[in-house]
């Protein structure tokens, strides 16, 4: 039913700006406006100087627009500014196309790419909320329009009662079972603070190539595109790593500037594994000459949902696309980020990074062998449930286990009596009597 994929439709784009046009913001809402399956037919840019509170743009743009509309072939128009669901329709009317705004379309890429369960519900529930206020008008001045308009086609007035209520029943649903679901992750969440594994979280602007960098490390095949927002759900899988032991690494949706705050709200849940984390791989699309531009948009919303002060290792990516560029790994200093300089996609730096993340998780784990007697079993079981063991052979007189853990927990097992084997491994410490 609200089904707004625009696959192959033709769009107009309109850039609103106040103080002189901004080839940047235009490039990437022309980005936003392909990721959406959209081809770009025209654009046009519009200055804001005194915003008509009935459309926005001004009358005379409305024309020019009108006919840049026609002239192209366009089926759809799109916005770069967010827009009030009067100046929606009012542009509707004027234009003869359904017109989407900035967050319309944003949304309408992220309800194509989510993959996840939660991931789902939750765009469907910020599409439904978007939508419910766009429906106090009714839809019918769409419908003596001609194509394009899937999943707005439909209702008229009288059906305009119904619709709301069924569109309320449909998100006070989606909203209970996204709380169940937030529920569950915050359980599973709290079992890794048990097994106190670190957890390591790959943020960065969109297409600076967090996917690719975490197929590569975990050799998963989460999807990467050269497209935005190509991940939208936090897809979360274990890395080995000789001395550190298991991390846990979560990739997360790409940031773009000005990301309606609604939409930030939406992803409470990918954006969470950021916040949780003990380590931000803050990834950078190195080849970008707007990269630091970039770093400060993505520290600003890192700011925004609580992660700002974490620890941050900044990742310039791409360097196979700067000339001369090697891999290196440039330590902090003074108030500069520990850096390093790599390509995910043919693998250079890869090392570095291994090391880095070895090197600060290491002391935070307690790796070696034990030999458990069969009367250990106990200990065995307790260490196999917290995914410690990293492997063992059973021989005569029981197991040789080679173990793997927090140092915390390895401290915690080794102080209860069953853990009595353990504390071989742990450094000796002081008495203190
Ligand atoms: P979002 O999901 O939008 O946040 O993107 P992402 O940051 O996950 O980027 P993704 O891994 O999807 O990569 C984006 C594009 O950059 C893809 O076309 C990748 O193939 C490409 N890419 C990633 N790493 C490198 C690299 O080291 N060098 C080059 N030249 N391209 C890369």
């Amino acid at each position: 039913m609200f089904d707004r994929s625009r696959r192959g439709e033709h769009a107009l784009l309109i850039h609103p700006h106040r103080s002189g046009a901004d080839p940047d913001a235009e490039q990437e809402f022309n980005e936003l406006a392909r990721s959406a399956g959209a081809e770009v037919v025209a654009s046009l840019g519009a200055r804001l100087e005194r915003p008509n509170p009935a459309t926005l743009i001004g009358s005379g743009k409305v024309e020019e627009a009108k006919l840049a509309a026609d002239a192209s072939g366009a089926d759809l128009v799109l916005v770069d500014h967010q827009l009030s669901p009067v100046q929606e329709r009012n542009l509707e009317k004027a234009l003869g196309r359904r017109v989407v705004d900035r967050t319309g379309l944003i949304l309408d890429i992220f309800a194509l790419r989510a993959r996840s369960h939660e991931g789902k519900l939750q765009v469907e529930l910020a599409q439904l909320r978007h939508l419910a206020t766009r429906l106090v008008r009714g839809w019918t001045h769409l419908e003596r329009q001609r194509g394009g308009s899937i999943g707005l086609r439909g209702p008229g007035e009288t059906q305009l009662e119904t619709d709301r209520r069924l569109l309320q029943k449909r998100v006070d649903m989606l909203q209970k079972r996204l709380d169940k679901v937030e529920v569950q992750h915050a359980q599973m969440r709290r079992a890794r603070e048990r097994n106190a594994i670190p957890r390591v979280a790959l943020v960065g602007y969109t297409n600076a190539g967090k996917s690719t960098l975490f197929n590569t490390l975990t050799g998963a095949g989460a999807y990467a595109a050269d497209q935005l927002f190509a991940t939208l759900d936090p897809t979360v899988r274990r890395l080995r790593l000789p001395g550190a032991g298991v991390l846990v690494l979560a990739d997360t949706v790409g940031f773009v500037r000005d990301l309606p705050h609604e939409l930030v709200a939406a992803f409470r849940s990918t954006l969470s594994e950021a916040r949780e984390a003990d380590l931000l791989l803050h990834l950078v699309d190195a080849a970008d000459p707007l990269r630091e531009e970039r770093i400060a948009q993505v520290d600003a919303v890192l700011e925004e949902i609580g992660a700002g002060d974490l620890p941050q290792v900044l990742l310039f990516n791409k360097i196979d696309r700067i000339e001369g560029a090697v891999a290196r790994h440039d330590p902090a200093v003074g108030g500069s980020r520990e850096r390093i300089w790599m390509s995910a996609q043919r693998g250079d730096g890869l090392d570095l990074l291994r090391d880095a993340l070895d090197a600060r998780f290491r002391s935070r784990r307690v790796v070696g062998e034990l030999d458990l007697p069969p009367q250990a079993g106990r200990l065995r079981a307790r260490l196999h449930a917290l995914e410690a063991v990293a492997g063992e052979t059973a021989g005569e007189h029981g197991w040789r286990v080679r173990v793997d853990l927090p140092a915390a927990v390895a401290e915690q097992l080794a102080a209860e009596a069953d853990g009595a084997p353990l504390r071989a491994l742990l450094p000796a410490r002081e008495e203190t009597d």
